[in-house]
């Protein structure tokens, strides 16, 4: 691609204190503004490492990131204006209700008033939670908690989402919705990167993914591409077993 990547990761190492193992090791890829970016693998890969130092959660032991040209350490704040995230743990206060949190969330990005009561009213109505809009997020199911933590993510307008397992242990409906939402947000020009272990939904989505584990990148491409690298292999499922192996993981 001629295109100047949107995000640049360069030989990304991060050991955590106590570890002998690094949990990431030398990761380095390049992501392009407006794709579907599918970081795979299975528990204990890295995926979540991955993510959370391309937020700033974390600070990398070793490497680079810069997105949007934006060195991660020097420019975080800068970088904090244009990226969304959706963490993989649901991030939300038990106590207030739906509505409550995302004025919260919202609040928080420096967004009020009117505006940020259309954002919110916006968000019920695709995700179809009018009705839950003053229930307590204690009260609310699992599938509808992952809404509600997508919507928080995203009320800003963010140029580029993070997703950390989106559609893990959620209903069906609560996963299609999301994932047609990503879909339709990566339409009007959002670069999403996204992490997950269900291999189907990514040879849907995605324009690349990379296959991640114990740290490093084994493969990426597009879904096509490694399915046309892999003749031997039907689906994406079982190049990612093969690659992967199938001992079972913690
Ligand atoms: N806070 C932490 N402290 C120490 N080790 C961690 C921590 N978080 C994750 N790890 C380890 O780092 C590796 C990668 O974990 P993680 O990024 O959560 O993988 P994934 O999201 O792909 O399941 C695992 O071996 C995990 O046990
Ligand atoms: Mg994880």
């Amino acid at each position: 691609m001629s295109e100047k990547a949107i995000i640049e990761i360069r030989d990304l190492v991060k050991i955590y204190k106590g570890s002998e193992e690094p949990a990431i090791n030398g990761i380095s890829l390049d992501i392009y503004p407006g794709e579907i970016f599918g970081l795979l693998g299975p528990n204990g890969a890295g995926k979540t490492t991955t993510i959370s130092i391309l937020c700033g959660l974390f600070r990398a032991t070793k490497g680079s990131v810069r997105i949007a040209g934006l060195d991660i350490h020097s420019n975080l704040n800068g970088i904090k204006q244009i990226i969304g995230v959706v963490p993989q743990d649901v991030a939300l206060y038990p106590t207030l209700s739906a509505w409550e949190n995302l004025t919260f969330f919202g609040n928080m990005y420096g967004l009020k008033g009117q505006h940020l009561r259309e954002k919110i009213a916006e968000g019920f109505s695709v995700f179809g939670l009018e009705k839950h809009a003053n229930k307590k997020i204690a009260d609310c199911s699992g599938g509808i908690k992952r809404r509600i933590n997508l919507i928080a993510g995203l009320l800003h307008d963010p140029r580029i989402i993070f997703l950390d397992e989106p559609t893990v242990g959620i209903d069906v409906q609560s996963r299609v919705v999301i994932l047609d939402y990503l879909k339709e947000l990566n339409k009007k020009g959002t670069t999403v990167i996204y992490t997950s272990h269900y291999m189907e939904e990514a040879e849907k989505l995605c324009t690349r993914v990379a296959i991640i584990d114990r740290g490093s990148v084994i493969s990426m491409g597009n879904p096509r591409e490694l399915l046309a690298d892999h003749p031997e292999f039907k689906d994406l499922e079982n190049i990612f077993l093969h690659l992967t192996g199938k001992d079972l993981r913690d």
